[in-house]
């Protein structure tokens, strides 16, 4: 029996963010290469776009490479490159035939060419959609993406674009890379880490959080409809109590 029975159909999450994590490990323990794992990283992460798209879900970010991931090495960031290229190569027009947009955040200038050559045409050919919105986290960092946003607004400040007062949480919010996508409402990340490694630090601050052991080539339909079963039991009360819900 599936899951997917029990999932409510009236409570599903708009955003879900996914850390994608232990493809090293689940790599590992079959005896091969790192990058075997991230291969079936990829058959995860169609799984997850997928089941999404299925569910109503609007918004779907995947971490696929933090800022921190420049200081592997070479031969394993040249492979997730090529991975990357690869996937869009072969999943771009599965991609518009579902009516699936596809976006990025990070600092994607940081990325090698021809990764940002591809991201930018499948990101132009998707741009008409409007089912899921899969967005990809890519050279990401949280701390990265905060600093940035205080410099553009400081500069902007300067130029007497905006004042003071026109400084808010809504307006801060504008000068992310995820500026005009709602909050993640949902937060999964596997292999059994607690931690949330510089990942939408300003975004998630009402998220609910997920954590699973399950390595990520291993999340599959069924794992994602499980945690959405866990979310839906969860009362979310934005600081206010359960009586004023
Ligand atoms: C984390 O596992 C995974 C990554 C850093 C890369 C994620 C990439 C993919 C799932 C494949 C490509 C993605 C797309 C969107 C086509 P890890 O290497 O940190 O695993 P470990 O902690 O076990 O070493």
């Amino acid at each position: 029996m599936s899951l997917i029975d029990s999932v409510n159909k009236r409570n599903i999450p708009d955003h879900i963010a996914i850390i994608m994590d232990g493809n090293g490990r689940w790599a590992k323990q079959r005896g091969t290469q790192r990058i075997f794992g991230h291969r079936n990283g990829v058959s995860a992460v169609r799984a997850a776009i997928e089941a999404s798209a299925e569910l109503g879900v609007k918004y779907l970010t995947l971490y696929a490479f933090s800022t921190e991931n420049w200081n592997r090495p070479k031969i394993e960031i040249d492979a997730l490159m090529s991975l990357l290229i690869n996937t869009i190569n072969t999943e771009t027009e599965t991609l518009i035939k579902n009516n699936i947009a596809l976006k990025t955040i990070g600092d994607t200038q940081s990325l090698p060419k021809a990764v940002q050559k591809k991201l930018g045409e499948v990101i132009e050919k998707s741009s008409k959609c409007t089912g899921l919105t899969v967005i990809l986290a890519l050279s990401y960092s949280s701390r990265w993406e905060i600093t940035n946003a205080a410099k553009r607004l400081v500069k902007d400040y300067t130029e007497k674009r905006i004042s003071m007062e026109d400084v808010t949480e809504e307006k801060f919010s504008s000068y992310m890379t995820t500026q005009g996508i709602p909050d993640p409402d949902l937060m999964i990340r596997t292999s059994g880490e607690f931690r949330i490694s510089n990942f939408l630090l300003w975004q998630l601050a009402y998220s609910e959080f997920y954590f699973t052991s399950t390595l990520w080539p291993d999340f599959d339909k069924e794992e994602l409809y499980k945690a959405i079963i866990d979310y839906q039991k969860r009362e979310r009360r934005f600081g206010k109590i359960s009586e004023q819900l």
